[in-house]
């Protein structure tokens, strides 16, 4: 079976958590875990994995986290290709304290790994959230799973388990 390559970005340790949370829920036979700062060495890890979930937080007034950043500089210049490459993306922020950029890096990887070639998949609609503005959002939904544990701690849970149930079309895996 294809395995699935979850990378995720973190400062404070949050999107880790819920990275870790996702890759116990679907199981090491078929997901292997990478932290973008300690594990990624190149796009070629990436490019191993024909299904991805990416997660990155968000920082300063709705850019990427950290550890995003220059990985996603690099494949801006080098153009890899990812299509045929199926693609969901998740990360946390803060609807109340930056409510005008909330999760913003969801629709920078969005729009980046649109144009190399990927099928992104796993968007949630925008009801259930309260924000002012995110550019995360394309046609009423958002381009993947937002999450709050600043804000929304109690809600991450079955936010989570929503969202697996909705990719299990798309992606080789099964829940319960
Ligand atoms: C300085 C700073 C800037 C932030 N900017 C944003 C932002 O623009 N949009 C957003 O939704 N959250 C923002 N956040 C909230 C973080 O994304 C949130 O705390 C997240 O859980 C951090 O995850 P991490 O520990 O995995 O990096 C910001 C937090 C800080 C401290």
């Amino acid at each position: 079976m294809a395995k699935i390559g979850i990378f995720y970005g973190s400062t404070s340790g949050v999107t880790e958590e819920i990275a870790e949370k996702i890759y116990e829920e679907l199981g090491s036979e078929i997901c292997d875990l990478y932290s973008m700062e300690e594990d990624f060495d190149d796009v070629e890890d990436l490019l191993q994995y024909d299904y991805l979930l990416l997660g990155c937080s968000t920082w300063g007034a709705g850019e990427v986290q950290n550890d995003w950043r220059e990985p996603l500089f690099d494949m801006e210049v080098e153009k890899p290709d990812f299509s045929g490459k199926t693609i969901a993306l998740f990360g946390p922020g803060d609807c109340q304290g930056h409510s005008k950029h909330f999760v913003g890096a969801l629709g920078i990887l969005y729009d980046q790994f649109k144009a190399l070639g990927a099928r992104i998949v796993g968007a949630v609609p925008a009801e259930g959230y309260s924000f002012e503005k995110s550019t995360a959002i394309r046609d009423g939904k958002f381009v993947g799973l937002p999450l709050d544990e600043v804000n929304e701690s109690d809600k991450t849970e079955q936010r989570i388990a929503n969202w697996l149930d909705i990719l299990k079309a798309d992606f080789p895996f099964q829940v319960a």
